[in-house]
């Protein structure tokens, strides 16, 4: 048991054992594979809450992240290789360049910057070679006046720990990185939050007066018993929480505690909320399904590469999944990896698509170059005000998938101003190709003209119905489309993810989504048989299309507008009294896996009951159904199984044409 045996050999700096709690799971997981798979499978994964309206807007509320946080982080640019100089220069260059007016605010510092714990203490030291401000003029040691000059500059710091003993860069076998990382004793070389959750976090946004920290995961995932790390360098073993490849064989319960118990630590430490929580647990440990209750900013995939393949593999991992993201929590595909690679100076087309690919799904703009070399024709990309404004809108609604292939798509973004519409289309292929933009991918009217503004160009155009694009391979085209709505008085759920809290959403059994381009691994390379559908999520809430990415149908009846969700699952939607009607056609979707059981559909306002539809199966028609939302501030949605003679879960259900309208 690996907490059992962390306390029997742990010194006394380990003694206040965060609280990872392998549970009961884990242990039987730890048997013989056959075994394992015999007694996991029942006992793996929580039963499912029981589905009751709260009343209330329950999304996470900790931390600071009303819209995609932007800023600069040095792994990208810098990887262990950072310096207190560097890290000035590029946030000089930053300032110099007008990128941090244009909202550019964090400057994160992320691994690497640390000397080790004081062996008599357990304070944690900076590593005063690197970050010379750090060694105080009377012998003590101290981010504070780094994380000072940062503010005084009118940006905010930022700062890197992983959740377990160790961190990322202390599992890396390359005698540069094994040179960089704290040597000493054992005490001295636990840099992780393990064992320091309070601590630590005190001390880094609170003493030191971060405002952002990126916590990773390797200390929770690649320090066994038996890991290279371990055996040849001395670190501490730890039992894996995390397989990568299994989540059977991950303790996603004790993943999650363990990042619970920092944003705790986080509020504790800045009760006026002030501060933003990155967790980064890869995609791995279902963080896709509870991140959003936990982190401001969630890392849906193991890490990004500058090459083509695998930004498309860690965009993937987060553009399927609109309705996780909102106000407070964001989907982040990694950090852009623009200005090197496949997408540097010399390949303008790859990383003007990049950032707007990232700008259209609401996630971070985290620049990951040396801003003090950059050329200015990367620095007009990071600039584009009108991209940025693309990423910023108030409303927070992250683009939805219009149209989908492995070769084209269509993602378009509802803006604040109900009349417009973000719009990327990107060519992922290596060959020309055209592409069909109509007023249906819009949610336009399409007798209306369409007004186009290319917010690379800044040409104007326009088309009524339908129009044409070639694009060349690996080209985007990013507009604001302004038109006459197709829902004249109001907006399809669909289109207002930022209003959407998916509180539960029906998954009874983790399963890796199959939808995202397979690269090949960073770390890993081609050595082992290639990089499976890996991150758990599939089968979530969805936009416009079913949980298994199939059309919205219901007996037949297709969809273009709708949620395809689970039953067994609540969604919570800010209304706010903003709109006083709600309808949908509901009924058990074509793509249902469980073709026996009931669903009754369920709509509250505020907690009472306000319109409910008969038992329903596969194979009836869609029913109506209305509610008068008028003075409602949060309606919930809620789909109920009924029934269970097909076997729990699996079934598929949509709310069609779900939207709320006459606006007030
Ligand atoms: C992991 C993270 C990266 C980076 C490195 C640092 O790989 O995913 O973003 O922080 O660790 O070692």
């Amino acid at each position: 048991m690996a907490v059992a045996r962390l306390a029997a050999s742990s010194p006394p700096i380990a003694q206040t054992a965060m609280t990872i709690a392998p549970t009961f799971r884990l242990r039987i997981c730890l048997l013989p594979l056959a075994a394992a798979l015999a007694l996991c499978a029942p006992c793996a994964f929580a039963a499912p809450a029981t589905l009751k309206a709260s009343g209330k807007w329950t999304a996470l509320a900790r931390g600071h992240a009303p819209l995609p946080p932007m800023g600069w982080s040095s792994w990208n640019a810098f990887l262990t290789d950072l310096s207190e100089k560097r890290v000035l220069a590029s946030t000089q260059a930053m300032i110099n360049s007008g990128l941090a007016k244009a909202g550019y605010v964090y400057v994160n510092i992320d691994d690497g910057w640390w000397a080790g714990r004081d062996p008599a203490t357990g304070r944690m030291v900076v590593n005063t070679a690197r970050f010379p401000s750090a060694a105080l003029a009377g012998g003590g040691n101290s981010f504070k006046p780094f994380a000072d000059h940062i503010k005084a500059l009118g940006l905010k710091p930022g700062i890197y720990t992983d959740v377990g003993y160790n961190s990322c860069s202390q599992q890396a076998n390359s005698p540069e990185d094994i040179a960089r990382v704290p040597q000493g004793t054992l005490a001295q070389k636990s840099i992780g939050l393990g064992g320091n959750v309070g601590r630590d976090i005190a001390l880094y946004m609170g003493e030191w007066g971060f405002d952002y920290i990126k916590v990773d995961a390797c200390g929770l995932a690649a320090f066994g018993p038996e890991s290279r790390p371990v055996k040849e360098r001395g670190y501490r073993a730890f039992t894996p929480l995390i397989d990568p490849v299994s989540p059977l064989r991950t303790d996603i319960a004790a993943v999650r505690n363990a990042y619970e118990e920092v944003g705790q630590a986080l509020a504790k430490t800045r009760p006026a909320n002030d501060f933003a929580f990155s967790v980064c647990v890869w995609g791995d440990a279902d963080v896709r399904s509870w991140g959003q209750h936990v982190g401001n900013m969630i890392r849906t995939s193991s890490d990004i590469a500058p090459w083509w393949g695998r930004m498309l593999h860690t965009f993937d991992s987060a553009s399927h999944r609109a309705l996780y993201a909102r106000p407070g929590s964001w989907n982040d595909p990694d950090m852009l990896f623009v200005g090197h690679g496949e997408f540097d100076e010399h390949h303008l087309t790859e990383a003007r698509t990049h950032f707007s690919l990232w700008a259209i799904i609401n996630a971070p703009l985290i620049i990951g170059q040396d801003l003090s070399r950059a050329p200015q024709a990367l620095l007009d990309i990071y600039g584009n005000t009108d991209i940025i404004a693309l990423n910023q809108d108030n409303a927070g609604n992250a683009g939805v998938i219009a149209y989908d292939s492995d070769d084209l798509q269509i993602l378009v973004k509802q803006l604040a101003d109900p009349s417009k519409k973000g719009v990327v289309i990107v060519n992922r292929s290596g060959s020309e190709l055209t592409a069909d933009l109509n007023a249906g991918h819009l949610k336009f009217d399409p007798a209306a003209p369409v007004a186009l503004r290319n917010l690379w160009t800044k040409q104007v155009s326009g088309f009524t119905g339908a129009t044409q694009f070639r694009l060349k391979a690996h080209e985007s085209l990013t507009f604001e489309a302004q038109g006459v709505r197709e829902l004249a008085d109001g907006l399809y759920l669909s289109e207002m993810p930022g209003r959407i809290h998916v509180a539960q959403d029906g998954i009874t059994a983790p399963q890796a989504d199959p939808t995202i381009y397979r690269s090949i691994n960073v770390w890993a390379g081609t050595q082992n048989g290639g990089e499976r559908p890996q991150y758990t999520g599939w089968g979530g809430a969805q936009a416009d299309t079913n949980p298994y990415d199939g059309a919205l149908q219901i007996n037949g009846k297709g969809y273009r507008s709708g949620i395809g969700i689970l039953a067994g699952s609540r969604m919570e939607v800010k209304n706010d009294g903003q709109f006083t009607q709600f309808s949908a056609e509901v009924g058990v979707d074509d793509g249902t896996r469980n073709s026996r059981d009931q669903v009754v559909f369920e709509v509250y306002g505020d907690g009472r009951l306000l319109a409910k539809s008969a038992p329903l199966r596969w194979g009836q028609d869609a029913r109506p159904l209305k509610a008068n939302v008028g003075a409602v501030k949060v309606i919930e949605l809620i789909a109920r199984q009924a029934g269970a003679q097909g076997g729990a879960g699996n079934l598929v259900v949509t709310w069609g044409k779900a939207a709320l309208t006459a606006a007030r």
